[in-house]
């Protein structure tokens, strides 16, 4: 059993500390720009709840910003990944492919829906899923006449894009469904090929993202759905309202959700999005400076960068060698020991007991990932000197045991 104060939560720590020595978070939401004044406005017209005018504002301006359709606004990333498979009337033992490395809010709506997740193994180019395990895949099916899955969920790991071109062509050549979990993506986008200029979240038939505390834009908890089919951005509001009949009667026609995003929330989303590209900036300056500092630093590789992918570096997170004398763990404690906050990324699903049981797809590389990776303090506020000590730390920690 673990006790309560052995988890630590670095999402909820305060970024600002002043003493030298200070704990350096691992990533902090930054709360600027017009937070203060939308959330007042929600106190002074008494919309704090689900109703409210900034909800339909954050899903327009949201729309509007990845190039999508219609945005429906929802209470968390994962909720928004269930109203997907809803959308798709997912049946029980209908097959979705996955990453087997991301988070377990990626997997548990297809459970909720008693659907059967299909663990595809992680490529080295960009730690995502691999397109080529999936295609194969549906290509030996095709061949067999092996029902195919209903879906394909691309999950956009740490903010780099997937590899979508041959991945959405497979996806329409054999009828599966693709939908696109870029809760850790925002911002990110194409900027070669067929999806030049696209960001992710909106090249599937549905998009899902998070606004948890830790994302680049956060709502205190959040998510929205992105689609350009009207029908379907339709039917997931009225999801997410309980399946609720317009009129003042309550009545419903099926099982829904409580999955709103309240007005308070989505105020913080509007003035969060306005900073979005203050935020992006800031990240990509982060990422690079920390790529010049550890380009050189044997054992230790960035993190990818496609070349036809603009990442957001969400989480800027490092892999060092499996032969190098420092493991991942080792570094962890000696980082935790300076106040530096880092954390391994997420374990594979098939590596714990309650998803281990579902099939895979491909071999090892996943595990060879989360053996070495480690994220690094990147908040949007990281400051330079604070972004020094974490250098500093790293360099020490791997020149004292090469020595
Ligand atoms: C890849 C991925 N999918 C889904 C989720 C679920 O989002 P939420 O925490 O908002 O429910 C998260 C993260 O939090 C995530 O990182």
């Amino acid at each position: 059993m673990i006790k309560a104060e052995q988890i630590r939560l670095p999402t909820q720590q305060s970024a600002v500390e002043n003493s030298p020595n200070h704990t350096i978070p691992l990533s902090v939401p930054s709360l600027g720009g017009n937070t203060r004044r939308y959330i007042e406005e929600c106190i002074a017209t008494n919309f704090v709840s689900s109703v409210g005018p900034f909800v339909e504002r954050f899903e327009r301006e949201f729309s509007a910003y990845v190039g999508s359709k219609f945005a429906v606004a929802c209470s968390s990333g994962t909720a928004a990944i269930h109203v997907a498979l809803r959308l798709l009337d997912l049946q029980p033992d209908d097959e979705v492919f996955l990453a087997t490395l991301t988070f377990a809010g990626s997997v548990n709506p297809i459970l909720y829906e008693r659907g059967r997740p299909v663990l595809v193994d992680s490529e080295r180019e960009t730690w995502n899923q691999s397109s080529p395990l999936i295609i194969a895949e549906l290509e030996r099916r095709a061949r067999l006449g092996i029902k195919q899955p209903r879906a394909v969920e691309a999950v956009h790991l740490l903010g780099h894009p997937c590899e979508l071109e041959t991945l959405s062509a497979a996806c329409d050549r054999f009828g599966v469904t693709l939908i696109e979990d870029a809760a850790e993506a925002l911002g990110a986008r194409y900027i070669r090929g067929k999806y030049a200029g696209r960001h992710v979240g909106t090249i599937g038939k549905i998009g899902c993202f998070s606004f948890n505390g830790n994302k680049i834009v956060t709502t205190g908890g959040g998510g929205i759905v992105t689609t350009d089919d009207e029908a379907l951005a339709r039917r997931a509001k009225h999801l997410t309202t309980q399946a609720r009949l317009p009129g003042a009667e309550y009545f419903h026609d099926e099982v829904g959700y409580n999955y709103r995003l309240t007005n308070l929330c989505a105020a913080l989303g509007v003035a969060q999005m306005e900073l979005l590209p203050q935020f992006l900036e800031r990240k990509r300056a982060i990422a690079k400076r920390y790529d010049r500092a550890f380009a050189n630093l044997p054992g230790v590789t960035v993190p990818p960068r496609a070349d036809w992918a603009e990442s957001t570096h969400w989480y800027y997170t490092i892999s060092l060698a499996p032969e190098f004398s420092l493991d991942r763990k080792q570094l962890w404690k000696r980082l935790d020991q300076e106040r530096i906050q880092s954390r391994p990324i997420w374990t594979p699903l098939h590596l714990m007991p309650i998803y281990a049981k579902y099939p895979r797809l491909g071999g090892e590389v996943a595990e060879s990932l989360y053996a070495g990776a480690l994220s690094l303090p990147c908040s949007s506020d990281l400051s330079a000197t604070d972004q020094d000590r974490v250098i500093a730390a790293i360099t020490a920690a791997l020149a004292a045991t090469a020595g």
